[in-house]
């Protein structure tokens, strides 16, 4: 099975991210998946700019921009020129979501659009054409370390049998509580990218890890 691994580095140690970054680029892990949260649309606030900027000086690999805010056409030009090579906004803190991805993909990115547990994949029928990605939250945003919500699976489905009726092309992400219990099933419901946070950065050993989630 061919999927992605994308390390969180929300859950790497920020005063020793420059060593966790180097980790990533040796590992087996395709991309560096980037949390972004701003205290409004989630109840956490994480990092910004300067620290993307920052990762990116250092990343060997694509940097995958998941942004947990709201109006975050504020900032799609400034994410480009902060090395985003994947930026993901959420369904439910876009109002012209249309606009946004686009705005997303004029800037040259992938434009990737985030579902909250609560949201059906039905919600997302008129924009699927326009996203390069879609990012299923299997927690609820704003933490690492949280439980894997088991409906997930079932959305996963929902996409991969759309994706091939209509013959698009989107990735299908899934982010939160991805660890080695799940991935398999997860690989083979149809994901092409697994986020993992915890489950990399608490282990004793990130990178063998980051081997042995891609092995499934
Ligand atoms: C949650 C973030 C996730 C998080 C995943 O709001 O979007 O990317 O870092 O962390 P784990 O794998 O620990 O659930
Ligand atoms: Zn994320």
């Amino acid at each position: 099975m061919s999927y992605r691994i994308a390390p969180s580095i929300l859950s790497a140690d920020f005063a020793n991210l420059q060593r966790d970054i180097e980790m990533i680029n040796q590992s087996q892990a395709d991309w560096f998946h980037v949390d972004v949260m701003d205290g409004v649309f989630v109840p956490n606030i994480s990092f910004g700019m300067p620290v993307v900027k920052a990762v990116h000086g250092h990343a060997k690999k694509p940097l995958d921009v998941h942004l947990m805010i709201v109006d975050p056409d504020r900032y799609i030009k400034e994410f480009k020129a902060c090395g985003a090579h994947v930026l993901t906004v959420h369904f439910e803190a876009c109002t012209h979501l249309h606009r946004t991805l686009q705005a997303i993909r004029n800037e040259g990115m992938l434009a990737g659009v985030a579902i909250n547990p609560h949201t059906p994949v039905s919600a997302l029928t008129d924009i699927l054409s326009d996203a390069d990605l879609v990012l299923v939250m299997s927690v609820n945003p704003g933490f690492g370390g949280q439980s894997f919500i088991d409906n997930t699976y079932s959305k996963i489905q929902q996409l991969k049998t759309i994706r091939e009726e209509r013959k698009l092309s989107f990735l299908i992400e899934v982010d939160g509580g991805v660890n080695e219990n799940n991935i398999g099933k997860l690989a083979h419901s149809g994901a092409d990218v697994l986020v993992a946070g915890n489950a990399v950065f608490a282990s004793a050993n990130p990178s063998d890890t980051i081997a042995m989630l891609k092995s499934h």
